[in-house]
C-alpha cells in the first residue's frame, strides 16, 4: 500500500501548470469551480438568492416564467415581456408527434432513467452539434427548446398520452400537475408546485449543475451537457431523498413510534433522508417555505411530518453532540433540507412518489440550461488535478 496521499512533498503530489503544488479536498468541499451571476447559497446565513433577488420572495410571489427569465435576462419582465416569454414556453414545450412516439418506446422503465434517456434521444433526433465554433445564441436556443419539453416528456412517459397542445393557457407548473395526475388542478395545488419548482430552480454549484457545466467546458451539444445533469439525480444524495422520505413516513406510522424508529436506523448506520446539507449550516431556507407550504395544504400527513422532523432534529443533535464531545471537536449540526417537506407537499398535490426525482428534474433543468449557457459565453474546459495513491515504476 502507496502512503502518498497526504504528503505534498512526493513526487506524485499534483501540480498546476504553473508549477504550484494543489491541495486535496474530498468532494471538492470548500473549494470554488466557477463564477455565476445565477445563484448564492448562503449557508451560514440560511439563505438563498436567485440572481440578485430572495428566492423565497420569489417563491411566494411570483411565477416560475417569471423567475426562469430572471435568470435568463438578470431582470424581471415587465407585463409584454412576460407574456412573450410565457408563449415561448409554452410553444417550445410542445412535442410533435415523431418525438412523442419516441418516448413513448421508453415507457415502463425507472422514470428517472427513462427522462434521462428521452432527452439524449430527442437532443439526438434533432441534431444538436457541439456547441464550439457555433454561434452562442443557436445553442442558447436549443437549452430553451429542450428544457421547456420537460412538462410534455414526463406526460409521456408517465401516461403515454399525447399531450394536449393547449391547456387553458396554462403555466409551465400548471401544465406538468395536470399532465402527471390527467386532471386540471386546483388553484392551491399549482400554487403549492409553483412555489417547488421555483425554491429548486437553481442553487449555486451543487453537484448535477457541476456535472452539467463540466460537460459544457469540453464544447458537448446541450443535450450531452444537460443529460450529464441528469444522472447524477439517480443517487439519493442529491435529489433522490424525498421518495424515501416518505418510505420513511410510512414505516413510522405514527408519531408514538417515531423515537425509535428514528434511534434504530442510526444505530443501524443508516442516513436519515432529507437531513444534512453540505452547505447549509443552519436551516435550509427553502425547506422552511415548503413546510409553510404543508401547513396550508394541512394533509394527513401534517401531524406525523411534524413529530418525524422534530424528532430527527432531536437525535442528530444528540448524536453529534456526543461525537463532538468524543472527537474533542466541533462537529457540524445536521438540520432538515430541501427534500423532507417536498416529499409532503408533492405527495399532497398527487404526484406519485416514483415522479419525484422526475419533478424536481424539471424544476433544476431550467438552472442547469441557465448554468450552460453562462458557461458558453465564457468558457474555461475543467480539468481539476488528481492524487496519484498508486506505485512508481521501477526506474
Ligand atoms: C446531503 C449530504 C449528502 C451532505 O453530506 P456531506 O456534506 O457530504 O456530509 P458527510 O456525508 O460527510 O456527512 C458528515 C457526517 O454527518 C453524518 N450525516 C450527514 N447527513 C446525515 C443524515 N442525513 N443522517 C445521519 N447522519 C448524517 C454522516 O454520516 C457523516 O458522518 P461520518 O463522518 O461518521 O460518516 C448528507 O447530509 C446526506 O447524506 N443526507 C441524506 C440525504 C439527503 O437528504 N439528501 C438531499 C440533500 S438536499
Amino acid at each position: 500500500m502507496n502512503n502518498n496521499t497526504n504528503n505534498p512533498s512526493n513526487s506524485n503530489t499534483p501540480s498546476t501548470a504553473s508549477g504550484t503544488v494543489a491541495s486535496f479536498s474530498p468532494g471538492l468541499e470548500g473549494v470554488v469551480a466557477c463564477k455565476t451571476r445565477l445563484s448564492h447559497v448562503d449557508g451560514a446565513g440560511g439563505k438563498l438568492v436567485l440572481a440578485g433577488h430572495n428566492a423565497i420572495t420569489l417563491a411566494e410571489n411570483n411565477t416560475i416564467e417569471e423567475v426562469w427569465f430572471l435568470l435568463h435576462e438578470g431582470r424581471l419582465p415587465n407585463a409584454a415581456e412576460l407574456h412573450a416569454f410565457r408563449n415561448r414556453i409554452e410553444s417550445l414545450g410542445q412535442m410533435p408527434a415523431d418525438e412523442i412516439n419516441l418516448v413513448k418506446k421508453l415507457r415502463g422503465a425507472e422514470p428517472l432513467s427513462a427522462f434521462r434517456t428521452a432527452l439524449s434521444a430527442i437532443a439526438n433526433k434533432r441534431g444538436y452539434k457541439p456547441w464550439l465554433g457555433r454561434p452562442a445564441k443557436e445553442a442558447i436556443d436549443e437549452i430553451m427548446a429542450l428544457c421547456a419539453l420537460a412538462p410534455a416528456i414526463v406526460e409521456v412517459l408517465h401516461t403515454g398520452r399525447r399531450p394536449r397542445l393547449k391547456k387553458d393557457n396554462a403555466g409551465y407548473a400548471e401544465r406538468y400537475l395536470w399532465g402527471v395526475t390527467g386532471k386540471k388542478p386546483t388553484k392551491d395545488d399549482v400554487r403549492a408546485v409553483e412555489t417547488y419548482l421555483i425554491l429548486t430552480m437553481d442553487h449555486g454549484l451543487n453537484a448535477s449543475t457541476f456535472a452539467s457545466r463540466v460537460a459544457a467546458s469540453t464544447g458537448a451539444d446541450v443535450g450531452a451537457a444537460i443529460t450529464s445533469g441528469i444522472g447524477t439525480l439517480s443517487g439519493p444524495l442529491h435529489g433522490g431523498a424525498p421518495g424515501p422520505v416518505l418510505d420513511m413516513l410510512d414505516s413510522i406510522a405514527s408519531p408514538d413510534q417515531a423515537d425509535a424508529w428514528v434511534r434504530a436506523q442510526l444505530a443501524g448506520g443508516t442516513r436519515l433522508m432529507g437531513f444534512g446539507h453540505r452547505i447549509y449550516r443552519t436551516d435550509d431556507p427553502r425547506s422552511m417555505c415548503l413546510k409553510r407550504v404543508a401547513e396550508r395544504q394541512n394533509g394527513p400527513r401534517i401531524e406525523l411530518a411534524k413529530v418525524t422532523e422534530q424528532t430527527c432534529l432531536n437525535v442528530l443533535a444528540e448524536k453529534q453532540s456526543q461525537r463532538a464531545a468524543a472527537e474533542g471537536k466541533a462537529v457540524r449540526a445536521l438540520r432538515v433540507n430541501v427534500e423532507f417537506w417536498t416529499a409532503v407537499v408533492l405527495e399532497h398535490v398527487g404526484i406519485p412518489r416514483q415522479l419525484f426525482s422526475s419533478t424536481f428534474c424539471a424544476s433544476r433543468i431550467i438552472g442547469w440550461g441557465e448554468h450552460i449557457a453562462e458557461q458558453i459565453q465564457d468558457n474555461k474546459l475543467f480539468r481539476p488535478l488528481s492524487t496519484y495513491t498508486g506505485d512508481m515504476p521501477a526506474e
